[in-house]
């Protein structure tokens, strides 16, 4: 039994990644904290409802997982986003962040790695394009993408030899919930935006990569780049051409 632990299993890119990876064979561990009734039913996903931030809990829920059997894949999708100018944003929101999108899957990780280096598996850290780009308007979810991304390539250098491989995923504005706290959202121009499935697909295709390379680094990005603005304008959205990456 191979054993996979996600995050962020509850929606959008997490969800679809845990079910295809339920599908392809894995016992998919999801972790998440608002579950759709009909995923708790799937086979071989098993639905963790654990707040991220709640380090004890999410603890005892790996250690809970890890007496089942040896975690093989650890795939690390939590996460949260608010945008806006720097000083409009709040302590709790730029905490939320830095502890769901970067300590957390640091944890998470360093608890998992001895169980990763003895079945030589593997981590997916999803991290974003504004990992490498300067992002105004979402200067601190940026930065803990850079965090991310800045932890993936150190830990593949210290877990190489173990024939453990670090997959970092870097997509661009994909269609999903993350923009629930923004002012805009994906453009209507479906080249505009990738789905979680264009994500998963990638991912899988890393996954099934031969034993004597890994694919480090994964910067996945629509043909187009634009964003719609969530305000009306003379009553229509208004689509426009994006100036920096916003995600
Ligand atoms: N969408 C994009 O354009 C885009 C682009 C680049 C990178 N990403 C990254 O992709 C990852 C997945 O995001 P998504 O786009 O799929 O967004 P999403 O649909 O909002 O999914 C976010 C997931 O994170 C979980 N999560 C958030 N806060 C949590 C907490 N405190 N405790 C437990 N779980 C928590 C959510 O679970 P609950 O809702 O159940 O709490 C949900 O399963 C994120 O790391 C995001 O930064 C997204």
């Amino acid at each position: 039994m191979s054993i996979a632990v996600v995050t962020g299993a509850s929606s959008g890119i997490g969800r679809c990644l845990a079910l295809r990876l339920a599908r392809e064979g894995f016992e998919v561990y999801g972790f998440g904290r608002t579950f759709a009734p009909n995923d708790l039913t799937v086979p071989h996903f098993h639905a963790v409802v654990c707040d991220l931030r709640a380090t004890a809990d999410v603890l005892r829920e790996v250690d809970r997982i890890r007496r089942e059997g040896e975690v093989a894949l650890l795939v690390l999708c939590g996460g949260t986003a608010y945008y806006g100018l720097h000083e409009e944003l709040n302590a709790e929101k730029i905490e939320e962040m830095v502890s769901v999108n970067l300590t957390s899957p640091m944890i998470l990780t360093q608890r998992l790695l001895r169980d990763l280096k003895k079945n030589q598996g593997t981590v997916v850290l999803m991290s974003s394009v504004t990992a490498k780009l300067p992002s105004p308007h979402g200067c601190a979810y940026a930065a803990t993408k850079a965090g991310l991304s800045s932890f993936g390539a150190s830990l593949f250098d210290e877990v190489r030899r173990y024939g453990v491989k670090v997959i970092t995923v870097q997509p661009d504005m994909t269609a999903t919930r993350l923009y629930r706290h923004a002012d805009f959202t994906v453009d209507d121009d479906p080249q505009a935006y990738l789905v979680p499935e264009d994500v998963a697909d990638a991912v899988l295709f890393a996954l099934s990569g031969k034993e004597r390379f890994v694919m480090r680094e994964i910067t996945l990005r629509p043909q187009l780049h634009r964003i719609r603005r969530k305000s009306r304008t003379a009553g229509k959205d208004e689509a426009q051409d994006a100036g920096e990456p916003v995600l």
